[in-house]
């Protein structure tokens, strides 16, 4: 408990429940001139879209459509991958038909011993594909990433930094429960600094996309990326398209959720650890806040999110209504003991908050109202845990987002 100062910033950040304040959250079952949502067809025809537009207006800004000149090339394909485990194949996606196309590199492994087409979990990394795995046939990225002591050198990454987050990554785990794996960089979309909107897809893309680069941020543009891997998804026969679960932890949970309330194609949704600005509710005073988040990263949001600053309660939306988006698909959210600053509780209760809406397709939540003991999961449609530990997606995230996975989709794995 009690109220620490932010490293270096000298912004005090709330760690005691009893100084969160009291806030009234925006209803999501509720239209501008007040009237009640009360059918599914309602909310997906008056309300859900209104909903969506305040997130781009007030939060994360536009997402711009795919563009026309959207391509794909086949780089390369080993099918005796991990030791026969696996095949993994190396797709380049074009965003444009010109030879010097902005591009992002998308890396699959897919299971060899089951029948496909297969179920796939899809996420972007922080390193480059390299990073999730020591295997040596990953192509290294060329673009700027962010240093790290285990092998990115002045934002090069080199060698040393094949597997550097492999702990974030169950690739065998995964081909044996019979799902594909597909992930990228984020960078390629938009280098994660402040500058970064210079050299990526808000800047290269402006004439294609049709968007000034302050029309969104790089929390947008990560999200548009995760919906031009799926473009590809729907191409490739080895993968189950309608069976596509969307993981991200942190800021590229922040980007799963945003990519997920935009594209329905994603048939599932986690959220790991993805705090203020994902699944966290910003009306609670509690670790991270807009002003923080702004203050640390003032790229990765629209403008207009700073209005909000020292207003949350001005904002028309909260994050709740972020999950609601979701609806009906299932969703999975969760927190970890020791990663007060992305606000546990606040992420609970925001799934919670979720509910009306998936209970209008007659789905059921969370079966709870209060938060489960530490590594307890609960939840029908919205699955939530809290497990001990540091911010992180480890294997114990892994185990409850394949079975809840596996449930959803109703296909165990035949190895
Ligand atoms: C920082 C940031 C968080 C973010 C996290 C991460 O802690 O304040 O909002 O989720 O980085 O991406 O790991």
């Amino acid at each position: 408990g009690g109220i620490h100062l932010a490293q270096g910033q000298g912004i005090t950040v709330n760690y005691d429940e009893a100084k969160v304040g009291t806030y009234t959250l925006p209803d999501p079952l509720r239209l501008p001139d007040g009237t009640a949502v009360t059918t599914a067809r309602q909310w997906e025809q008056q309300a859900r879209p209104d909903v969506l537009n305040l997130f781009k207006e007030h939060v994360y800004g536009q997402m711009p459509a795919k563009p026309a000149g959207l391509r794909f090339k086949i780089r390369n394909e080993n099918k005796n991958a991990l030791n026969g485990l696996a095949t993994r194949k190396q797709v380049t996606i074009y965003f444009t038909p010109a030879a010097d196309a902005p591009s992002m590199e998308v890396l699959l492994y897919i299971p060899n011993k089951v029948q496909g087409p297969v179920p796939a979990f899809v996420g972007l990394n922080f390193y480059g594909n390299q990073s999730i795995h020591p295997d040596k046939g990953i192509l290294l990225p060329t673009r700027w990433v962010n240093n790290n002591p285990k092998g990115v050198v002045n934002n090069k990454a080199t060698e040393a930094s094949r597997g550097l987050q492999a702990s974030r990554w169950p690739v065998e785990e995964l081909m044996k429960q019979g799902f594909a794996l597909v992930t990228a960089y984020y960078g390629d979309l938009e280098p994660d600094h402040v500058d970064g909107w210079k050299t990526g897809i808000r800047t290269t893309l402006n004439d294609e996309l049709k968007i000034k680069e302050d029309e969104w941020g790089a929390i947008g543009a990560w999200a548009w990326g995760l919906s031009r891997i799926m473009d590809y998804l729907e191409k490739d026969k080895s993968i189950n398209a309608g069976q596509v679960a969307l993981t991200g932890h942190s800021r590229i949970g922040k980007a799963a959720l945003w990519a997920a309330a935009n594209d329905n194609r994603f048939a599932l949704v986690i959220s790991n650890d993805s705090g203020e600005g994902g699944a966290a509710l910003a009306r609670r005073n509690y670790g991270e806040t807009i002003a923080q988040i702004n203050r640390s990263f003032p790229h990765w949001f629209n403008p207009t999110y700073k209005n909000y600053n020292q207003a949350p309660e001005k904002m028309p939306v909260d994050q709740h209504m972020l999950l609601a988006l979701m609806a009906p698909r299932p969703l999975y959210v969760n927190s970890a003991l020791e990663d007060q600053w992305a606000d546990p509780r606040g992420e609970f209760l925001s799934a919670l908050q979720a509910e009306p809406v998936y209970q209008l397709y007659q789905k059921k939540g969370l079966g709870v109202t209060e938060m489960p003991p530490v590594e307890k999961p609960v939840g029908e449609t919205i699955g939530y845990h809290i497990r001990n530990g540091k911010h992180d997606i480890n294997a114990y995230d892994w185990q409850q987002h394949i079975a809840f996975a596996q449930k959803h989709f109703k296909k165990k794995a035949k190895p």
